[in-house]
Parts: C-alpha cells; structure tokens; sequence
C-alpha cells in the first residue's frame, strides 16, 4: 500500500476499506507516515466526510494505536465524561467530585485548552503542586481509595490521537464530525471506563456551530461507544456565552470551589447536578436533583475534591487563594436593560490574550488571569453597574476597554438561555 494513493482514493471522494484505515493509522503512530502526508489526508476527509463504518475502523484503529487501560480491578461502574470544549467550562472540576461523592468511581482523563478553549489539566495546574501524570497502576489506586481521578493522557494512551489532534490543531481539521467522534472516543474507549456522559457543545465558542451538527456528532460518538458495550448518552450543551462566571484558569477554580459550598449562580448549579443525575443514572444510581444539590451544600463533593487535590500532591493552603493578577479592572453597564448576548468566541479570545489560554501549544499560560463575569445572558443590570472585572497583568487600558464592551450586548427584552438542549441515547 502507499500513503498517497490513499490520501487520492479519500480525495476523490471514495471509501477506504478496514484494512486501508488500519494500516495508515499504524504507519502513522511508528512514524512510517509521515505528518505532511496525514494532514493531507485529514482535509480530504475535512471535504469529502467518511461513512459510519470508516468512522468506525478509524476510532478503533486509533483505540489499538497504543496503551489500553484495564479498570476491571476497580469494583462497580466505572464513569467518565468528555467535553468537546468550550469557554469557561469549569464542569469537570465540580461533576467529577460531586459524582464520586455518591461512592461511584470516576476514572477521567482530560485535556489542554488551546485557542479559545479552555482544558481541565490546566485548571488544575494552577493548584499549587497538581500532579496531573499518573502512571495506570496510581490511577487504579487512586480511584479505588477515593473513588475519583483526573489525569492527563500519557504519550502512550491512543497515541495516534495525541499525535493527530496536534497536526488538526495546525491544519485547520479539527472541527469535523468523524474525526472529532474518533478522537474523543477513541480515549474514552481506551481509557476503560465502563460508561460515558458525553457533553456536546454547541454555539458561537465550541467546534459544532449549529444543533444539527451537534446532534449528528452525539449520534456517532454514542453509537461509537454502545458498538463496544460502553453505556454512552450525550448531552448537547449551549456554548454561545461563557459557562458560568469565570474564564481563566486560577478564577475557575475558585468559582468551582464556590459552587461546591453552595454558593454559585443558580443556573450552573442547576446545570451540573442534572449532568450529575445523568453520569449516576449510567451507573445505576438514582438520585433526585435535590439529593444531588444537597452535596454541593453540605460540603460532601467539595471533600472529594480535596481529597483528589491531595492525592495528586496538591497544596490544600493554597486552593482558596485568590488570584493574585496585578491589575483588576470593572467594566460597567453602558445602559439599562438585560444582557442579550456575551459571544463565547470572543470572550474566550479575549482570556485567551490575557494569558489565560494558549494560541499555540508552547506558550506558557498565566493562571491568574480572565475575567468574571458579574452579569450573564437574560440578567437585568442598570446603567453603571459592574458587569465584569478584568484579571490581567497589565492595565487595561481604553482600547482594551472598548474592545471588552463591544461584545456586551444590552437590550429591552429579557432573553432565556437554555444550558442542556437535548439527551441524545
Ligand atoms: N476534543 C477531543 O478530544 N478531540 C477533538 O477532536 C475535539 C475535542
């Protein structure tokens, strides 16, 4: 076989057999094929899509690219969750603990942000002292002391995802259905869990633009998943503004941690204990939503958490810390009425030149700084009342102002965001 006549045979438009995507996807994981030739084969399938059954072959052929986590030691079901990204989606950081909370094991790898994305690894790298590498030997035993674990993807899990996310990153390929589906289940598939929420983003500041694509990409993942026995549903989540208050990644964590006292904005809350329901109800725990509110108030996940940052050499002194950028700047409301629109990307964006987030994969992030936002979508604020503070380390001058304010939008009607937009089984 030769790489190039696989990249024409996608190219004009037709079906690679098993055997083709198993051999490319090999090749590719030793080194044989060559990143030029691979990015040319990710645009052809960019225009030309695959067929369920090549989706298919590709995310297994990706599953059997490297390690494979075997979670069999750990009793009960194992859950996991995956998040196609977003801005200011802190989920991981208050779902994880307020699941395991209920003594149901939670064995997660997550991700780097990159772009105007943010990634859970990075959340918790701005605790003070996080591990996120575990080898699979502490991750088992770590979810089998604690119930929960949060960890990064080694080199060796699903490496030709590792690799291939990285050239999509820089290829402009990443925002396409069979090779997001391949992606993100192909880890979960190899990283062993037993059953997977699926969190489906949708809007202005995640990868799927309109609900048919979200819907189209939750339908093959949760296929992908029950193809081989893995309970899977999918959530299509809204991601047209911020989720929550906070973007960046220290002030993330400080909002999740308010949240875990009982203290975060209602519609989060809400949203994360009806996730929360969903990841309990795969593994056979039937909770109400009230039940489940209960353990963000009573400080029951807000333990777990501390007990996963301790387990994973985190400085439990510093977690309530507050951030400590140079400057903090307030943006006012220019007029009455209510927040209409907070534009996911641009918001996002904006952390993202802050510091808080990567343009390319070396740059260095500032944990610090972001923003918090004090009003959300469908909020009524008067004029002049602070409808965010800016975290930075350099002052914000009215340029930076200007170009903060633009992207608020206040009118005369109240609008009612929606955060879960519908379950996909
Ligand atoms: N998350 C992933 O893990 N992979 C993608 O392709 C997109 C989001």
């Amino acid at each position: 076989m030769r790489t190039v006549d696989l990249i024409q045979k996608k190219r004009d438009g037709k079906e690679l057999s098993t055997e083709e995507i198993y051999w490319l996807i090999d090749g590719y994981a030793k080194g044989d094929v060559p990143d030029y030739q691979m990015s040319a084969l990710a645009m052809a399938i960019y225009f030309k899509g695959m067929s369920t059954r090549e989706t298919s072959d590709l995310t297994m052929a990706m599953v059997g690219s490297g390690q494979q986590f075997d979670l069999s030691a750990i009793p009960g079901i194992k859950t996991d969750k995956h998040s196609t990204g977003g801005v200011g989606d802190k989920v991981t950081l208050i779902l994880a603990p307020l699941v395991a909370s209920f003594e149901v094991p939670v064995a997660k790898m997550s991700g780097r942000g990159l772009g105007h994305t943010g990634g859970t690894l990075d959340k918790l790298e701005s605790i003070k002292g996080f591990q996120i590498e575990r080898s699979e030997e502490e991750f088992i035993k770590q979810v089998q002391d604690i119930n929960i674990a949060v960890i990064g993807q080694s080199d060796q899990l699903v490496r030709a995802d590792k690799l291939l996310y990285a050239l999509r990153d820089v290829t402009a390929t990443v925002d396409i259905i069979p090779l997001i589906a391949s992606s993100v289940m192909s880890k979960k598939i190899a990283a062993g869990s037993d059953a997977i929420l699926l969190d489906v983003t949708v809007g202005d500041g995640a990868f799927m633009k309109t609900i048919e694509d979200a819907k189209q990409l939750s339908r093959t993942m949760v296929d992908l998943g029950k193809a081989v026995n893995r309970q899977t549903i999918a959530v299509i989540t809204d991601m047209s503004q911020p989720l929550g208050r906070a973007i960046g990644n220290r002030l993330e964590v400080l909002e999740a941690l308010d949240i875990m006292q009982g203290r975060g904005r209602e519609d989060i809350t809400h949203f994360i204990c009806e996730l929360a329901q969903l990841m309990l109800d795969l593994a056979g725990v039937t909770k109400s939503l009230d039940e489940i509110k209960e353990h963000l108030v009573n400080g029951r996940a807000l333990d777990k958490f501390k007990q996963m940052v301790l387990a994973q050499g985190g400085d439990l002194d510093d977690l309530f810390r507050p951030s400590t950028a140079a400057c903090v700047t307030e943006v006012y409301a220019e007029k009455t009425g209510y927040i209409t629109a907070l534009p996911a990307l641009e918001f996002g964006l904006y952390a993202m030149r802050l510091g808080a987030g990567r343009a390319v994969k070396t740059d260095l992030l500032d944990f610090e700084t972001g923003i918090v936002f004090d009003k959300k979508v469908g909020d009524s604020v008067e004029e002049g009342e602070i409808i965010a503070k800016i975290y930075s380390n350099e002052k914000i001058d009215s340029k930076g102002l200007t170009n903060f304010q633009k992207n608020v939008t206040i009118g005369e009607e109240k609008v009612i965001p929606k955060e879960i937009i519908t379950i996909i089984r």
